[in-house]
Parts: structure tokens; C-alpha cells; sequence
């Protein structure tokens, strides 16, 4: 009978198998799916593997740190941490259509991997964590907008010029199995528990035009936001908990005086596979102490509203 144990080793086998000799490069997104697919492949061939870590700046709060922690002082996986912000949110400024933001997300973080992959030399394979779903929406033709980064950044969407050819010890799992075998591989139990993050990060988390003090905003509001549900003890029981910061300022008032400041919607869903999502139901202390903490700790937001639609008709993200 099939276990984690099992798949374990005989993806080992199969990547020393595949790979040989020869030298893998890891693209590091910062989430669950691709940091699985880097220690697995280290545990196969050492150090012949090396990561490179796009860091776009778009990540949430101390996330960036937390994933170049993990691999050079965990499991010291050779890693490349490239901090690409000021260039992303450079190109991302004056930008607020949703499907051109995730376009020059995907072109940006394929220019800056190839930059750096292209030092490592010698190096014959890429490493991705694409995921058996990936697999398939790559394959349909109704993927929609959402997933034009996921082709882009997970599956088959190496440029020409790069000749790598793909490993992929995760196309066979769903994002279940990979936190199981994530767990079997040594990662905690927070980070492979870690909710779903999409590849271009806070910038679809920040309708209109994003601004470093925008992102900013949005990652001390999330973090708030995420610990006052750890704290509660919901984590786990929530597929995506996030918060959107809207280009939309309204009234307050804050001792004596008027503030005008911007709103900021909070979003929870429960869900299977994210095809499908129902907001998740809070007990409301859980928002009133949210909301109370961001708004008291937060400069720049004046408001929090709830978001209680389900999928369908809304989608998850905002944008
Ligand atoms: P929606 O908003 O379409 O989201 O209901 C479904 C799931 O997909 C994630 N998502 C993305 N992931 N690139 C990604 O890698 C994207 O452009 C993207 N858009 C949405 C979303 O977070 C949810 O888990």
C-alpha cells in the first residue's frame, strides 16, 4: 500500500535517475510547492542543486526571510537570493489593469530567473513544483486570466532560449499530498500548513496602482490579520485568509479629529481545490479584534470591511 515513506524514496530514485551527474537549478517562489520540491531534490542529489529565489518584493511580511532561513540554515540547500523589489515595483508603477500587472509580474520574474540561472554554469535541468492541478488547467483550455502566470511560471513556460530540461517530482500530487510529503521531508508544521500565496503576490492585492508604501500598508494589515486568526486557532480550518487594500478613502474619526484614510477588506474561504470557495464564517470577536488592531496600528487605514461572497460568482482574489 502507498505511503509518503514510499513516494519519498521513489522519487529519489527517480531523480538521481533522471539527473545523473548533472547540475539542477531550483526556481524558489517563496511558497509551500516549490521550497517541497527543492529539499526533495536535495535529498536525491546534494549539492548539484542550487535555488534561486526571485524575491519580488510582493511577498507577505517576513516571508523572504523566513524561506533564505529555512534553506541556508535548515537545510543549507545552496541558494541565491535575489531581491528584484525596486525593479518590480519599478515596472508595476502607473499600473492598474489586473491582467497587464500579471504579465509584467511574469515577464519580469522569467528575465531576472534566466539572469541569474545563466551564472550557474553547466547546469542541464530546472526544477519546478508544479502540481498535478497545474497540470491539468495548463491542459484545459478554461484556465482563465487567473492562470496565465501559472503557465508562465509552472508549467512547460521556459523561454526558447533557456534549454533546461524539467524536473518535476511533484506532478503527480495534490497540494494535500505535497504538504504530507513536505511534512515527511522535516518542514514544520507551519510552513507546509502555510494557505495558498498566487504568484504575483500583494500586487492583485492592491486594486490600482501599487506603490511601495501600498505594499507596505497591505503586509503589516495581513500579518495582523493572519495572527489574530492563528491566535484564535483558526488556521488550519481556512483554505486563504488575505487582506486587499482598495484605492478607496473614506472618513473617520480618531480622538478629536477627522481622519480620511483608505479601506481595507479582509477575505477568508474555505474551499477543496479553490475552484470553488465559501466565505468562512467567523465568529465576529475574531473580526472585531482584527479590525480594532489594524486600524489602531495601521497608518493609512481608517476602515475594515469583511468580504461575503462566495465562489461563484466572486473569484477568490479581487482581481
Ligand atoms: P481565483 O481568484 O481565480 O483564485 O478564485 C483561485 C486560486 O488561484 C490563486 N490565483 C493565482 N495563482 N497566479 C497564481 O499562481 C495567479 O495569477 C493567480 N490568480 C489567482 C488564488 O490565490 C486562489 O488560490
Amino acid at each position: 500500500d502507498w505511503t509518503m515513506a514510499a513516494y519519498r524514496e521513489e522519487q529519489v530514485a527517480k531523480i538521481r535517475e533522471q539527473v545523473g551527474d548533472a547540475k539542477v537549478i531550483c526556481g524558489l517562489s517563496g511558497g509551500v510547492d516549490s521550497s517541497v520540491a527543492a529539499v526533495l531534490i536535495h535529498e536525491a542529489i546534494g549539492d548539484q542543486l542550487t535555488c534561486v529565489f526571485v524575491d519580488t518584493g510582493l511577498l507577505r511580511k517576513d516571508e523572504a526571510t523566513q524561506v533564505t532561513t529555512l534553506f541556508r540554515e535548515h537545510y543549507n540547500i545552496p541558494l541565491v537570493h535575489v531581491d528584484a523589489s525596486d525593479r518590480f515595483l519599478g515596472e508595476l508603477a502607473g499600473i492598474s489593469d489586473p491582467e497587464t500587472k500579471r504579465k509584467t509580474i511574469g515577464r519580469l520574474f522569467i528575465e531576472v530567473f534566466d539572469e541569474e540561472s545563466s551564472k550557474i554554469e553547466g547546469a542541464e535541468f530546472l526544477a519546478q513544483g508544479t502540481l498535478y492541478p497545474d497540470v491539468i488547467e495548463s491542459l484545459s483550455a478554461s484556465g482563465g486570466p487567473s492562470q496565465v502566470i501559472k503557465s508562465h511560471h509552472n508549467v512547460g513556460g521556459l523561454p526558447d532560449y533557456m534549454k533546461l530540461k524539467l524536473v518535476e517530482p511533484l506532478r503527480e500530487l495534490f497540494k494535500d499530498e505535497v504538504r504530507a510529503l513536505g511534512r515527511e521531508l522535516g518542514l514544520t508544521e507551519a510552513f507546509v500548513g502555510r494557505h495558498p500565496f498566487p504568484g504575483p503576490g500583494l500586487a492583485i492585492r492592491i486594486p490600482g496602482e501599487i506603490t511601495p508604501d501600498a505594499v507596505a500598508t497591505l503586509q503589516d494589515a495581513d500579518a495582523i490579520y493572519l495572527d489574530e486568526i492563528r491566535k484564535a486557532g483558526l488556521y488550519n480550518e481556512i483554505w486563504q485568509a488575505f487582506a486587499v487594500l482598495l484605492p478607496v478613502k473614506t472618513v473617520g474619526v480618531m480622538g478629536d479629529a477627522r481622519t480620511y484614510e483608505k479601506v481595507l477588506a479582509l477575505r477568508a474561504v474555505t474551499s477543496t481545490d479553490g475552484m470553488t470557495a465559501d466565505f468562512f464564517q467567523f465568529p465576529w470577536e475574531v473580526l472585531a479584534r482584527t479590525a480594532t488592531r489594524i486600524i489602531n496600528q495601521v497608518p493609512g487605514v481608517n476602515r475594515v470591511v469583511y468580504d461575503v461572497t462566495s465562489k461563484p460568482p466572486g473569484t477568490i482574489e479581487w482581481e
